[in-house]
């Protein structure tokens, strides 16, 4: 069975691309430092999954862990999730960013090149295009300058993977542009998990929606769409996940030295407003929200164009806005449960 090592596997994006990978026939392992995700997460994938992932506790920028890592497993593959991805924090703490977000890639790239692993996805966002300058958004619309320092880690870890392969390396690489990931696995059993007060719309709708947080602010509705509040991309954790492991495939034919990127969306916007309305449609109830100041440095409106991972990854997404927050909203239901 082939191995994956997936970094930051216990967080969310991550743990369910474990599910994604397990269900393809492949044996995940996972590097967490639990950071910014929970053991709860390894437990909820042996009830999934009934079979034990291997992880280990640590940092990627620790070398000596990732080539204990590298030695004790024969890898086809990684996946690599981890990083910081708060994007108000990075601009207080930019150096903790860069430290993290653009070190664990480089000692990552090292220790595949020191163990000749060549496969490599990488996490990527659609931070990088800023506003864009064309709607939808395709993968040649040039990037703009980062509204954070989180973004710019994105722009300058992308840059490396480009540099890495140009200098000839025996590494086949794909870059994943995330549109806005939400939702959780149908069975409820894992999902996001995330620390203190959610900087993330569907989280805090949801914990809203429960009663955790008295209500919604809507960070402005005097923008240039159809209702006035900003415009993203919702994808389906799952859909997500499935996307990683279309990306591993795809690479198995390639030539040693290869680079390719590719958005993950799924080729709509939804409005907050449209968000908030879905979700109470879902959940059954009216969700208690006002309207606030615009939030310094939102993208106004940024969705997919999806064409080239459709035709390329043979991927497109399967689930709805509303299938989204429906399973979004059971696993509030059950974290509230315990
Ligand atoms: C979505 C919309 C807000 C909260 C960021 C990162 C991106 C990725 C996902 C890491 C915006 C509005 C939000 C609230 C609101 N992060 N909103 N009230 O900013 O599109 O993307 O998170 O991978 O890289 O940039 O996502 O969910 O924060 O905001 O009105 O309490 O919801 O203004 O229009 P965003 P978000």
């Amino acid at each position: 069975m082939e191995k994956i090592l997936i970094t930051g596997g216990a967080g969310y994006i991550g743990s369910h691309t474990a599910i994604a990978l397990s269900s393809a026939g492949y044996q995940p392992i996972i590097i967490d430092d639990f950071s910014n995700s929970n053991k709860s997460a390894l437990a909820g994938l042996k009830q999934i999954l009934g079979k034990d992932i291997p992880y280990y506790e640590g940092d990627c920028n620790d070398k000596k862990l990732m080539q204990q890592i590298f030695s004790e497993h024969q890898l086809s593959g990684v996946i690599h999730f981890a990083a910081n991805k708060a994007v108000g924090e990075s601009t207080a703490l930019p150096l903790k960013y860069y430290r993290n977000n653009v070190g664990s890639l480089v000692v990552l790239l090292e220790t595949m090149a020191e163990f000749g692993v060549k496969d490599l996805v990488f996490s990527s966002s659609c931070t990088v295009y800023g506003q864009p300058d064309e709607l939808p958004v395709k993968e040649t619309t040039p990037r703009k300058d980062a509204e954070s320092p989180y973004g710019n880690t994105k722009k300058i870890c992308e840059d490396i993977l480009v540099d890495v392969v140009k200098s000839g390396a025996k590494m086949r690489i794909i870059s994943l542009r995330y549109f806005n990931p939400i939702g959780a696995h149908k069975s409820s059993l894992i999902g996001e998990l995330p620390l203190g007060v959610p900087a993330n719309l569907v989280p805090f709708v949801t914990q809203a929606g429960i009663g955790l947080r008295e209500k919604l602010t809507v960070y402005g509705n005097d923008y240039d769409t159809p209702d006035g509040t900003c415009v993203r991309d919702y994808i389906h954790v799952m859909d997500l996940a499935d996307a990683h492991v279309k990306s591993i495939e795809y690479l198995q034919d390639k030539p040693d030295n290869y680079y390719d990127l590719f958005n993950v969306g799924t080729g709509n916007g939804n409005t907050v407003l449209e968000v908030i309305q879905t979700f109470e449609k879902v959940s059954g109830r009216p969700l208690n929200y006002q309207v606030g100041p615009r939030r310094p440095g939102d993208v106004v409106k940024v969705w997919a164009d999806t064409q080239k991972i459709e035709e390329k990854l043979g991927w497109k997404a399967q689930y709805s806005l509303e299938d989204a927050l429906r399973d979004s909203w059971n696993w509030q239901l059950t974290l509230s449960e315990k």
